[in-house]
């Protein structure tokens, strides 16, 4: 469904991701690992096709910052060139590092903005699903978003995504920030979307702990080289992933 083929990018002349590949078949999720400034959100924002837009901006204004090379592929098609917007009509859809919300509004406000090119109806049985997912978000409906706790806020996000009906989801660092059972919640959250909802699912963690036994497969990372891959049960069982990610 997604392949993603040596990856290389600078910002200047600092490279963030050292020729990475990586691929998502469908039904599948997979998980890109590393620690603080890996490289992480550069490959998200590379996959959702952020960084294309930021350096679209960056060319216009009479700078070039970033270089990027590699090959970015959904399900077949070469979408290395295309804008995030594109990218999301083919569903591919990014839940960005701390995605922003809309503070002023409340919470099934939220869902509806991210909703607004949807059929009501579509709109309708999508927020029906959230509270499904996140049964605590049904009784703060009416609340602010920006009055929410930082794992609600962390679930609505998730939940505006949803409403945009993804293919392929792409969670950057959604446990970042968030008590251990907060993280359990979404970390269970994310196995029903799979199971339920049956969306291909790429998510980045520093936190290997939570994620590595929810996954079929993944990636291991440091200064944007790829270090290791392996399914959860082969990471788990890595000396090298223990001592790095467990501690032991
Ligand atoms: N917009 C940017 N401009 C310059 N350097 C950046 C930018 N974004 C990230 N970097 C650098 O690229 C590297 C990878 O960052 P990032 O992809 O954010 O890692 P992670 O999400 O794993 O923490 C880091 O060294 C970071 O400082
Ligand atoms: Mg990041």
């Amino acid at each position: 469904m997604l392949e993603v083929t040596n990856l290389l990018v600078f910002y200047e002349n600092a490279v963030a991701l050292n020729d990475f590949s990586m691929k998502v078949d469908a039904g599948r999720l997979v998980a890109v690992i590393g620690s603080n400034s890996a490289g992480k959100t550069t490959f998200m924002n590379t996959v959702s096709g952020l960084i294309v837009h930021t350096r679209t901006k960056e060319i216009r204004k009479g700078g070039e910052r970033i270089t990027l090379y590699g090959q970015v592929t959904f399900n077949g098609e070469d979408i290395t060139a295309l804008q995030p917007n594109e990218r999301v009509e083919k569903g591919l859809v990014l839940c960005r590092e701390r995605h922003p919300i809309f503070p002023e509004s409340d919470l099934v406000e939220n869902l509806k903005i991210a909703g607004y090119l949807r059929k009501r109806s579509e709109v309708r049985e999508t927020i029906d699903y959230v509270f499904h997912l996140f049964p605590t978000l049904e009784r703060l409906k009416t609340r602010k978003a920006g009055f929410l706790s930082g794992g609600e806020q962390q679930m609505v996000a998730i939940g505006m995504t949803l409403m945009v009906k993804p293919l392929l989801l792409l969670l950057d660092e959604p446990l970042l920030g968030l008590s251990p059972i907060m993280q359990k919640t979404l970390v269970d959250a994310v196995v029903k979307m799979r199971e339920e909802a049956g969306l291909t699912i790429v998510i980045t963690e520093q936190f290997a702990r939570p994620i590595l036994p929810i996954i079929d497969f993944g990636y291991i990372i440091e200064n944007g080289m790829l270090t290791m891959q392996g399914t959860g049960a082969e990471l788990m069982d890595s000396p090298e992933v223990k001592a790095a990610y467990f501690g032991v």
